[in-house]
C-alpha cells in the first residue's frame, strides 16, 4: 500500500506509567510494547514506516526496531504537535497514524478501516470501541454516521462522561487535508498540548467528512498505566492460548501457564498446570510438559515428557520420545531420542547420543572456574545415579559409568568407568 505512510507516535513522557524508561520498551509478552505495532506498521505500508520519538527513548527504540526512520520530537506539547514534525518527510497521498501505547490492535482491524477510508467520500477514518470504562479516553460525538468532534476525558462535561464510544486513537487521513488544518489546533488550556483528535472539530467544521469503523476493547486497549500492561498481558494469554486450543493443544490450567509472542506448540501436546514456554520454544507433536516446568529457547520434539518441575535453558534441544524428569536442568545440551534424564540433574553444554540413560543426581561439570567445556556422551550410554562428569569429557558408546563416579578421563567404547574406593565392613565397630 505505497499510497501510505504510517507515522507511530512514541515521543510521549509515559509519565503515568512511573517508570524510570519509556514504557514503550518493555517487553509485552516478549516483545517491547513497541514492536508489537511496529511490525504492524511494517505490514501495511512496508518502508514506509516512520517513527515519532524523544531525546530520551531515541536511541533505544532505534536500536529495538532496527531502524533509522525515527523523528525527534523536541518537547512533548501533545499528540498534534507530535505530528508536525513528520511533515516535511510524508509524501505520500495518504498518512496512517497509530499510537505505541496501542499495541493490541490487529493488522486486519487496520485492513478494515483502509477498506472504508477508500470507499467512502470521507477524508479522513478512525476506529473507535465501545467499553463500559471509558475513563482516560477520547468520547466520540457524531453527528449521522461521520464524527463531529474527539473530547478528551479532561474536558467532558458531565453528561458526557457517560458517552462509551471512544477514540482508540487510530487514524488515517489525506495527508495534504491534515496537514493544512493541523496548525489550526489550539493548546488545551489546562494540559498545555495539543490534541490530535481536535482535528476533528476542525475537520466537521469545514464539511470535510470523517467516518469511523468500531473494533473491540481488546484490541483498542491504550496502555497507559502499568494496571493497563497487566491487562494487555492478559488479554494476549488468552489469545495465544485460543489459538494453542485451536490446533489441537490439551490444557489442564492453562490460565496458570505463560507463554511468549513467539512461543509455538503443536497439536496433540498436553500442557500441565503453572508452566512457562518462551523466547522462541518449539514444542513438537504429542509432547507432554507436566507442571511447574520452565523452558526457554528451545525445541522440544515429539512424544517427550518433561517434568513435572524441568528447567530447560535455551539453546537445548531434547530428541524424540525422551523424558526429562524432576528437578532436571538442561542448558544448551543437545540430547538425542529415547534418552532418560529422570531426575535431580545437571546437563550443561552437552551433547547426548540416543539412548542414554543418565541416573539421579548426575552433574556434567562445564565450569572450569574460566570456561565453559563440552561433555561428550554417546549413544547407549548408561550414567549411574550421583556421577560427576568432569568436562572436557568423551564417554564412547555402550559404556557404562558407575554409580558415584568423579570421571575426569576419556571413557572408550563398550568400557565400565569406576571412580569408587572399596567399601570396608568392619563387624561390631563404633564410628569412633
Ligand atoms: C490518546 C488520545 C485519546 C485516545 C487514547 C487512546 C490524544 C490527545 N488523546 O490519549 O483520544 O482515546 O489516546 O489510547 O491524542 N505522544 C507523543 N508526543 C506527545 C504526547 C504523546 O508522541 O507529545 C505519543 C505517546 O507516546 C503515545 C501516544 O502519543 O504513544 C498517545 O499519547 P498518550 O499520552 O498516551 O495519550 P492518551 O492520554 O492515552
Ligand atoms: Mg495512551
Amino acid at each position: 500500500m505505497s499510497d501510505i505512510t504510517t507515522v507511530i507516535l512514541a515521543a510521549g513522557n509515559s509519565t503515568r506509567f512511573k517508570a524510570s524508561k519509556s514504557k514503550l520498551v518493555y517487553p509485552l509478552c516478549g516483545l517491547p510494547i513497541i514492536s508489537h505495532i511496529y511490525n504492524i506498521a511494517k505490514k501495511i505500508s512496508g518502508k514506509n514506516v516512520l517513527v515519532v520519538c524523544n531525546n530520551q527513548n531515541k536511541e533505544e527504540l532505534k536500536s529495538i526496531l532496527n531502524t533509522s526512520k525515527l523523528v525527534v520530537q523536541k518537547k512533548q506539547k501533545g499528540t498534534a504537535d507530535a505530528i508536525e514534525y513528520v511533515k516535511k518527510y510524508v509524501k505520500s497521498k495518504n498518512i496512517l497514524i497509530l499510537f505505541g501505547d496501542t499495541p493490541l490492535v490487529e493488522v486486519k482491524d487496520i485492513r478494515k478501516l483502509i477498506g472504508k477510508f477508500k470507499r467512502s467520500k470521507a477524508k479522513a477514518s478512525l476506529i473507535a470501541f465501545n467499553t463500559m470504562k471509558p475513563h482516560g479516553y477520547g468520547r466520540l460525538l457524531l453527528n449521522k454516521n461521520y464524527v463531529k468532534e474527539i473530547i478528551e476525558q479532561i474536558n467532558l462535561q458531565a453528561k458526557q462522561k457517560k458517552i462509551n464510544l471512544c477514540n482508540s486513537g487510530i487514524l488515517i487521513s489525506n495527508t495534504k487535508l491534515l496537514f493544512e488544518n493541523l496548525k489550526n489546533i489550539k493548546e488545551n488550556k489546562i494540559k498545555k498540548e495539543r490534541y490530535l483528535p481536535d482535528i476533528c472539530k476542525i475537520f466537521s467544521k469545514k464539511n470535510i467528512l470523517i467516518n469511523y469503523i468500531e473494533c473491540t476493547e481488546d484490541t483498542m486497549l491504550g496502555i497507559n498505566t502499568l494496571d493497563d500492561f497487566k491487562k494487555a498481558q492478559s488479554i494476549l494469554q488468552k489469545k495465544y492460548i485460543q489459538k494453542f486450543i485451536n490446533t489441537g493443544v490439551n490444557f489442564l490450567k492453562p490460565e496458570t501457564c505463560y507463554f511468549s509472542y513467539d512461543t509455538k506448540i503443536e497439536s496433540g501436546v498436553i500442557i500441565e498446570s503453572n508452566v512457562t514456554i518462551k523466547n522462541s520454544t518449539l514444542i513438537k507433536k504429542g509432547t507432554t510438559i507436566k507442571s511447574n516446568s520452565y523452558i526457554e529457547g528451545s525445541i522440544i520434539e515429539e512424544n517427550c515428557i518433561i517434568g513435572p518441575s524441568a528447567r530447560i535453558r535455551p539453546l537445548s534441544l531434547i530428541g524424540k520420545n525422551s523424558k526429562i524428569g524432576n528437578f532436571v536442568e538442561i542448558k544448551n545440551a543437545k540430547i538425542g531420542k529415547n534418552v532418560a534424564i529422570s531426575h535431580l540433574s545437571y546437563v550443561g553444554d552437552a551433547f547426548i547420543g540416543n539412548k542414554v540413560n543418565i541416573g539421579a543426581g548426575t552433574i556434567t561439570c562445564n565450569y572450569d572456574g574460566k570456561k565453559k567445556q563440552k561433555t561428550i556422551i554417546e549413544d547407549n550410554v548408561f550414567v549411574g545415579s550421583n556421577s560427576s562428569l568432569v568436562a572436557p569429557l568423551i564417554i564412547k558408546k555402550n559404556s557404562k559409568i558407575g554409580a558415584g563416579s568423579v570421571i575426569t578421563k576419556n571413557v572408550p567404547n563398550n568400557s565400565l568407568a569406576l571412580e569408587r574406593s572399596d567399601l570396608k565392613i568392619l563387624r561390631n565397630k563404633s564410628s569412633k
